[in-house]
């Protein structure tokens, strides 16, 4: 694993836990986590539970003991990483967005479909698809329970940097990130929306804005925290973007991503309205998915909660008895255990770097759009 920060950590607890409760086919040994600084990693690697600690994530290529590379690093090197990765026969899992440019994800879809070819594998880190209640709302979106699909209705919004003195992380620099909000929740919100109707966005229209421009440079930072100097810099990304999308079943749709949500923490919620009944999710309430069932007659028609915990939903039958609910970081394990099935089985993981090209496709209209229309290419 290449990073050991807020989503190493989220990793490391998924692949630790992975074989313990799923039964699969392979199993997952955690060789070596790559940092940068020597103590921070070592430190890392006991904490987080891997054997070995190093500080080049070309150490850990050139090993014939490592089958996967886990890229949990910001955005600026996930394509150079991966493809070396790839080039060099070792599966990849990537974290999202996938990269920070349509043309880097290109490059990366071209060193995915060549290491296919030879049985190699590769996929993208949307863990949301793999939370039990949004895999449910797949399921019945496809066996036609919702009949057409009229509209998308998605928003995840955040507030974590709402305080203008909050300082310049990587997350607040283009060359880093690639995007703000757009890239770093608004495509979460494109994936999952995308995986529940099974339709792609064709063509959208949206706005960006940034409304602190300058904030104090940081002195340490991890994740989403950290501690402000007081030189200052310039904000090159977006702190909300907001589009309206059409998909190509025939949906409309609207997506709204913000960092700026005052008193919203992490709040994603998705709504789908069709012809026979509609589905919600949101996040604060993972283990519930909303339904109403238009078909059932008129007296009884309603919105229903359906406590997503039954040993039949996606994922349960492996965790706990019914009602005993799971959290955030299980859709992490439910990742790496459809990603390692597929591997031991020969299989294409999901989403694919094709899917995440399309991701970036669409990120790309939006930062392009201006309120104009701009078609997304398939
Ligand atoms: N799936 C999700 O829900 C989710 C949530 C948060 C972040 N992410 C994604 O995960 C990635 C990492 O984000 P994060 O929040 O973990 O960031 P972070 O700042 O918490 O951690 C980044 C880590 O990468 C390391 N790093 C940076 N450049 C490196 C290099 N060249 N070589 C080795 N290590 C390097 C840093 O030292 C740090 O350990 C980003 O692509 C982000 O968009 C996904």
């Amino acid at each position: 694993m290449v990073g050991y920060a807020f989503m190493g950590a989220a990793h490391s607890q998924a692949w630790r836990t992975v074989n313990r409760v799923f039964d699969l086919p392979a199993r997952a040994s955690m060789v070596a986590v790559c940092g940068r600084d020597a103590a921070s990693v070592a430190e890392a690697a006991q904490r987080l539970g891997w054997a070995e600690a190093v500080t080049d994530w070309r150490e850990l290529i050139a090993r014939d003991d490592i089958d996967v590379i886990d890229v949990c690093t910001p955005g600026d090197s996930h394509a150079e990483i991966a493809i070396a990765a790839l080039e060099a026969g070792k599966h990849v899992l990537c974290e999202k967005p996938l990269a920070n440019t349509v043309e880097e994800a290109r490059a990366m879809v071209a060193a995915a479909a060549k290491a296919r070819a030879v049985g190699v594998r590769s996929a993208c880190g949307f863990n949301y698809r793999r939370v039990p209640a949004v895999s449910l709302m797949r399921n019945l979106i496809a066996a036609g329970r919702l009949g057409a699909i009229r509209h998308v209705r998605a928003a995840y919004l955040q507030d974590w940097i709402v305080d203008p003195n909050f300082p310049l992380v990587w997350r607040l620099q283009r060359e880093k990130a690639g995007s703000g909000a757009l890239g770093d929740i608004g495509a979460h919100i494109i994936d999952l929306t995308q995986f529940v109707t099974g339709q792609r966005i064709t063509g959208v229209s949206g706005l960006t804005e940034t409304f602190i421009k300058e904030r104090p440079l940081p002195e340490a930072a991890s994740g989403l925290s950290a501690s402000a100097g007081t030189a200052t810099g310039e904000v090159t990304v977006d702190d909300a973007a907001l589009f309206i999308a059409r998909l190509d079943g025939g949906a409309v749709a609207t997506y709204e991503a913000s960092r700026f949500a005052t008193g919203r923490k992490n709040a994603l919620r998705v709504e789908v309205n069709g012809e026979h009944g509609s589905l919600a999710f949101d996040l604060e309430r993972l283990n519930e998915l909303e339904f109403f069932d238009a078909t059932r007659p008129a007296a009884e028609q309603g919105w229903s909660r359906i406590l997503v915990t039954e040993g039949e939903h996606p994922y349960l039958g492996a965790w706990w008895p019914p009602g005993h609910i799971l959290g955030y970081e299980h859709s992490f394990t439910h990742e790496m255990r459809d990603f390692i099935e597929a591997i031991a089985t020969g299989a294409d993981p999901t989403p694919s770097f094709e899917d995440a090209l399309q991701v970036q496709l669409v990120l790309d209209a939006v930062a392009r759009s201006d309120s104009s229309w701009v078609s997304v290419a398939s």
